[in-house]
C-alpha cells in the first residue's frame, strides 16, 4: 500500500455499516483500494475501490457507498476520484463473519448485567387509546435527540408499528440472523414485516412468547440507548412474557381522560405488583381537540389523573402523570402515511407545542426516576 492508500484505509474504518454497527474494515468489507495517477493531471488520482456488502442488492448498500466517496473525497492533500464497485461476500466469508457476529452476541442482548439500554413497554387496558401512536412518536422523538432508539411490535397479531414508520420491506435474514429494518433513525421489528411471507414459518410454535424471545435474540441489535415495546392491549400474557424477558422493563400506561375508562388502565398497571417491573407513568391521550383557539375536551377530563393516584397509592410509589396530549387529525393522517407526526417532513422534530410534549416525554423518561 502506498501513503495515500493507507490513509485512505484509515478513513475507511470510520465508516460505520449502518445495520450492523461496525467498521466496514472490521468487517472486511474493503477487499482493494488502488491508486493510479492521471496523467497530465498534477496530483490527481483515480481510486478504485472494492466493497463486499453482505448480501447482493443491501438496501443500506448506497448509504455505504456515499460514505466511502466522501471519506475519499474529502482527502485534503491531493485531489482523489473515487471509483467504487460493489459486490458481495461468498458464502464462506459470510458464515465466518456471521459467526463472528454470534459470538459476540448474548442470547438476549438486553438482560445481561450492566446492559446501558433503558427498556419502556407501552401499555394500556382498553384498546384503541394510541399506544402504537405513542410508541411511534417516542421512538422518533428519541432517535432524534440522538439517543440510539429500537422499536419492537410486541402486539404481534395487532401490529402496527411497520405501516405507521412507513417500512415495507422485511428484515434482511444474515444466515439466521435478522437486521432491524430501519426508519426515522429507529430499528424496528415487528411481525408485520414478515406476514404474508415463508418467513413467518419462523414464528411457528407458542408463538407469543417465543416470538419475543426470538425479537430480542435473534435481531442484531447492537446496544441501543432505548428500547420500545409496543404492548397489546389488555392486562395480559405479554406483559408477563416482556417482565420475564425483559425484568428492566418500565411500563407506560396510555389512558384517555374519560373516568370511566381509567379502572382497565389502572388493572394493566397492576401486573406490576406481580411481576419485577415498575410503572414509570401515565400518559393521558386525547386530552382536549383544539378548536378556535379553545381546548374542548370530548372525551371528558381527569382519567389520567385518576390512574395515576390510583397506581401511586396501589404500587406505593410515585406513578406520575408523564404527558396530556391532543387529539390531533395529523397524528392520524400522517402516521398512516409513514412518518410519525412529531417529526416533520424533512425528518426534523416539530418544534411546535406537539413536539415539545413529546420532547418532555422523552427527557423525562429517560432522566433516572
Ligand atoms: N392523539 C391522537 N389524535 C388523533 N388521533 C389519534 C391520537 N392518538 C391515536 N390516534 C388514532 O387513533 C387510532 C388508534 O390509535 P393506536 O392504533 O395508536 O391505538 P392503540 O392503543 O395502539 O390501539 P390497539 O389497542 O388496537 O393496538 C389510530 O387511528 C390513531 O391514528
Ligand atoms: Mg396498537
Amino acid at each position: 500500500m502506498n501513503h495515500i492508500e493507507e490513509q485512505l484505509f484509515y478513513r475507511l474504518t470510520k465508516v460505520i455499516d449502518p445495520e450492523l454497527g461496525k467498521s466496514i474494515t472490521d468487517l472486511g468489507m474493503i477487499t482493494g483500494i488502488h491508486t493510479s495517477p492521471r496523467d497530465g493531471e498534477p496530483n490527481t488520482f483515480d481510486v478504485d475501490i472494492t466493497v463486499e456488502l453482505t448480501v447482493p442488492g443491501c438496501p443500506l448498500s448506497e448509504t455505504i457507498t456515499r460514505q466511502i466517496d466522501a471519506a475519499v473525497e474529502s482527502y485534503a492533500d491531493a485531489t482523489l476520484i473515487p471509483h467504487i464497485t460493489v459486490g458481495s461476500m461468498g458464502k464462506e466469508k459470510l458464515d465466518n463473519l456471521v459467526a463472528q457476529l454470534k459470538a459476540e452476541r448474548h442470547q438476549n442482548p438486553f438482560n445481561k448485567p450492566g446492559v446501558k439500554t433503558r427498556i419502556f413497554a407501552i401499555a394500556s387496558g382498553k384498546g384503541g387509546v394510541g399506544k402504537s401512536s405513542i410508541t411511534a412518536n417516542l421512538a422518533a422523538t428519541f432517535a432524534a435527540l440522538g439517543y440510539d432508539t429500537a422499536a419492537i411490535d410486541a402486539d404481534i397479531y395487532g401490529f402496527s408499528l411497520p405501516r405507521l414508520f412507513g417500512v415495507h420491506e422485511q428484515p434482511v435474514n444474515l444466515n439466521g440472523m435478522l437486521m432491524p429494518a430501519m426508519n426515522w433513525g429507529v430499528k424496528l421489528m415487528s411481525i408485520g414485516m414478515f406476514a404474508g411471507s415463508d418467513r413467518a414459518i419462523l414464528w411457528r410454535g407458542p408463538r407469543l412468547q417465543r416470538s419475543l424471545e426470538q425479537f430480542l435474540a435473534d435481531v442484531w441489535w447492537g446496544e441501543p440507548d432505548v428500547l420500545l415495546l409496543d404492548l397489546a392491549p389488555g392486562t395480559g400474557d405479554m406483559a408477563i412474557s416482556v417482565a420475564q424477558a425483559l425484568p428492566n422493563t418500565e411500563l407506560v400506561v396510555v389512558t384517555t381522560p374519560q373516568i370511566s375508562a381509567s379502572d382497565i388502565a389502572v388493572r394493566s398497571g397492576l401486573v406490576a405488583l406481580q411481576m419485577p417491573m415498575t410503572v414509570r407513568g401515565v400518559v393521558e391521550n386525547m386530552s382536549w381537540y383544539e378548536h378556535n383557539g379553545e381546548r374542548l375536551e370530548i372525551f371528558g377530563a381527569g382519567g389520567g389523573e385518576r390512574v395515576s393516584e390510583q397506581l401511586t397509592r396501589d404500587l406505593h410509589y410515585d406513578v406520575p402523570l408523564l404527558a396530556q396530549l391532543p387529539l390531533d387529525p395529523e397524528i392520524r393522517e400522517t402516521g398512516e402515511a409513514g412518518r410519525p407526526a412529531v417529526l416533520d417532513a424533512a425528518g426534523q422534530l416539530r418544534i411546535d407545542e406537539f413536539g415539545q410534549s413529546f420532547t418532555r416525554l422523552a427527557q423525562e423518561l429517560i432522566r433516572r426516576p
